[in-house]
């Protein structure tokens, strides 16, 4: 077992790169009093390509970092590490790191509301190739609404396009439209569509112009905040050791720069990083 600062600290929230800013937005507007202290990987992003082993090793150093910083929950804002090392650190990880601390991922809490999105039963995914040959998303709706029926398109351009903020360039239009145009032949009776990478909602502009307007766009950011609510008022244990002053402290692997510079155009407004390294 490591030795952790046991003084409450603030809520981790992790990505391999910028995603997880959408999931920053989504848990602060909702829970603005807390301390965040969010860590992108963005020298080894995009994570979606990676196999299993080295997906879980990187999440594992990126959550370990996180408690040695004071953190006591960590939310992985990451749906490929969600689907690839969530359990295998809730299982097999935190009971040497330390019992007491947590790691939530954030497949279970969009799939638990998309059965009040839908009305014909069809829903689409949208996710990296990592989240959709994991099946997470499938599986877990199918174990909650069975009658619901999924499909799934991975869209492997879609997280370099905005690490290297082409999200609004006439590029990525092309890409984007592919993609649903594919997820679109596979069922058409599809009437909500989840972006289950952390990332996709910073191509929203795009997304919706390619998307037949009757189609719901879930995005997981506004779910998570919610699920993060109710956890922390069903564990006053865990809520006791996050500590509220409402300041976000930024972390990043890359050049601290350049993620000022694109954090800035994803939160609008202006944050201070500090660079990191993991490994
Ligand atoms: N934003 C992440 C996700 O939700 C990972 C994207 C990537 O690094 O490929 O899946």
């Amino acid at each position: 077992m490591i030795t952790l600062p046991d003084k409450a600290g603030p809520i981790g929230i992790f990505d391999s790169g910028y995603g997880g800013l959408t999931i920053l937005h989504g848990v602060r507007n909702l829970l603005p009093e807390y301390d965040y202290m969010y860590l992108g990987d963005n020298a080894r992003a995009p994570y979606g390509p990676r196999s299993f082993d080295v997906v879980y090793e990187f999440t594992r150093q990126a959550v370990t970092r996180l408690f040695e910083m004071g953190c006591h929950l960590v939310i992985l804002g990451c749906n490929t590490a969600s689907a690839k090392a969530l359990r295998t650190i809730q299982q097999v990880d935190l009971p040497t790191i330390d019992p007491s601390r947590r790691v939530l991922g954030i497949i279970r809490p969009t799939t638990e509301v998309i059965g009040k999105l839908t009305s014909t039963r069809h829903v689409g995914i949208l996710a990296t190739e990592g989240t959709i040959k994991s099946e997470s998303y499938t599986l877990e709706i199918q174990k909650l609404y069975p009658d619901i029926k999924v499909s799934g398109v991975a869209c492997p351009f879609w997280v370099p396009l905005v690490e290297y903020n082409e999200a609004d360039s006439p590029g990525a239009d092309y890409f984007v439209k592919k993609r649903i145009d594919q997820l679109m032949r596979l069922d058409s009776e599809i009437d909500a569509i989840i972006l289950g990478c952390t990332h996709y909602p910073l191509l929203l502009p795009k997304i919706v112009k390619y998307v037949n307007p009757g189609i719901r766009i879930v995005s997981q950011g506004e779910y998570v905040a919610e699920s993060l609510k109710n956890y922390l008022s069903r564990h006053p244990e865990i809520e006791s050791k996050c500590t509220q002053g409402g300041h976000v402290e930024y972390l990043t692997t890359e050049n601290p720069d350049k993620f000022r510079e694109s954090a800035q155009l994803f939160l609008h407004e202006h944050v201070d990083v500090k660079n990191i390294t993991l490994g």
